[in-house]
């Protein structure tokens, strides 16, 4: 699979100074109950294609796995009862099941949580609530062992992500676990010499004349060499995207250049050398010839084409009629088939470290951990944090230590 990621798109707010109100909580509902509704997979686990359903619940056993070894080489081995907070359709959920005596998974999204009950194996001891507060006020305190949460604080806002994160810590028994990860902030990439600012792109599959009366919202796939044309270095650290951007054959753009196709170059590129991306493409729904425009964009600085680099433009003409395994049955059993071929515009936001840190603390919990994370995208610095709630000895060990301190002081 390759780089699996939510395409962020809108605001991407990183303070934390604004109050959440209701109306925020609503509209955060609706955005998720619609995407619930549509593409319900693709929403979770963003990719070109359609997933089905068994692929997409591997990805879960996959990420759990990988969670319980990082929690196991920390010398933690949670177990008894878990939450999954922003649990999706489950597909962390089930896979916390095969771990724990007892797991719950909570979503804002009611259409989440009905298909999450259809693809439940477990029985009674997997159940799935809705939670639609800004809070987690349905359970008591202390009454988890471990609390789960990917992929999830990064799109509620920063004021309700800080919120739950206090609420993560009061859920949890004293020596309890919660594991969650949040983006910290937009990465910041030193911008690239101007003379390194130069391109050269070209198609090499398929030929031009395959990409002719192709089925709307169909998807293709294309592969694109990408020559740096300077004499300097494209690093890893550069932050460097492929990006296709749809116009009409004006060269107006007809589809939000956030939602076309876009490649990263993780290893980055050698002065003078070149490299072969893959590209699947999901093709607009309005017939009509299109040119898809490729370009190169440093993150957090511009494109390559504003700074004189010449993009790289493909002609691909779409004819009426969605291609037919690119068609959604109804009902939660089937495959995320969407006719939607464009990413979903979920936002993305991000909770400063130190805040998170600050919040966990506070709420009775030491941090055990702070790792690097990759599930926010290129764009984003984004961690795991691990946390342990203090037993109430040490609360009173800590609270007799601060106490000597003051009387020290
Ligand atoms: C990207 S999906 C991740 C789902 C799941 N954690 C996974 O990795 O498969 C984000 C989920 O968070 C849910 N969500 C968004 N805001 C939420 C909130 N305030 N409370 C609970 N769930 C929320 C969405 O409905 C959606 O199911």
């Amino acid at each position: 699979m390759s780089w699996p990621r939510l395409r962020s798109v809108g605001r991407k707010n990183t303070t934390t100074s604004t109050a959440t109100g209701p109306l925020e909580m609503t509209a955060l509902r609706d955005n998720w109950e619609e995407l619930a509704r549509s593409i319900p997979m693709r929403s979770i686990l963003w990719r070109q294609r359609p997933w089905e359903a068994e692929e997409f619940f591997a990805t879960g056993r996959e990420q759990v796995d990988r969670s319980m070894t990082t929690l196991s080489d920390l010398g933690i081995r949670p177990a008894g009862r878990a939450l999954d907070f922003g649990c999706g359709i489950g597909r962390l959920t089930q896979a916390l099941a095969n771990q724990f005596d007892e797991v719950v998974g909570v979503d804002v999204a009611a259409p989440m949580i009905e298909q999450a009950k259809n693809y439940n194996r477990f029985g009674e001891r997997c159940r799935y609530l809705v939670n639609a507060t800004d809070d987690l006020r349905q359970f008591e305190n202390a009454s988890f062992d471990f609390v789960f949460s990917l992929i999830v604080l990064q799109h509620v806002g920063t004021p309700l992500a800080m919120r739950y994160i206090s609420e993560f810590v009061r859920v949890l028994r004293p020596g309890g676990v919660a594991m969650f990860q949040a983006p910290s902030e937009i990465v910041s990439t030193l911008p690239l010499a101007p003379s390194a600012i130069r391109a050269e792109l070209e198609l090499i599959e398929p030929p031009l004349e395959g990409l002719e009366n192709l089925p709307s919202a169909s998807i293709v796939s294309l592969q694109i060499r990408v020559r740096n044309a300077s004499s300097l270095p494209w690093l890893p650290e550069h932050r460097i995207i492929v990006a296709g951007k749809w116009r009409d054959r004006d060269g107006r753009t007809v589809v939000d250049p956030e939602q076309g196709p876009r490649t990263p170059l993780t290893l980055g590129i050698d002065a003078a050398a070149s490299a072969d991306i893959a590209a699947e493409v999901s093709l607009p729904s309005e017939p009509g010839p299109h040119v898809l425009e490729f370009d190169l964009h440093q993150v957090g600085h511009g494109w390559f084409a504003e700074q004189g680099s010449r993009p790289l433009a493909i002609p691909i003409s779409v004819i009426g009629g969605v291609a037919p395994e690119n068609t959604r049955a109804p009902g939660p059993e089937q495959p995320d088939r969407a006719v939607a071929a464009t990413p979903p515009p979920i936002e993305m936001h991000a909770v400063p470290r130190a805040e998170v840190l600050r919040i966990l603390q506070a709420g009775g919990a030491e941090p055990v951990a702070v790792l690097d994370d990759t599930s926010a995208g290129y764009e984003w610095v984004s961690f795991t944090y691990v946390a342990q709630k203090r037993s109430s000895g040490l609360r009173r060990w800590l609270r007799g230590a601060a106490g000597q301190r003051r009387m020290n002081s």
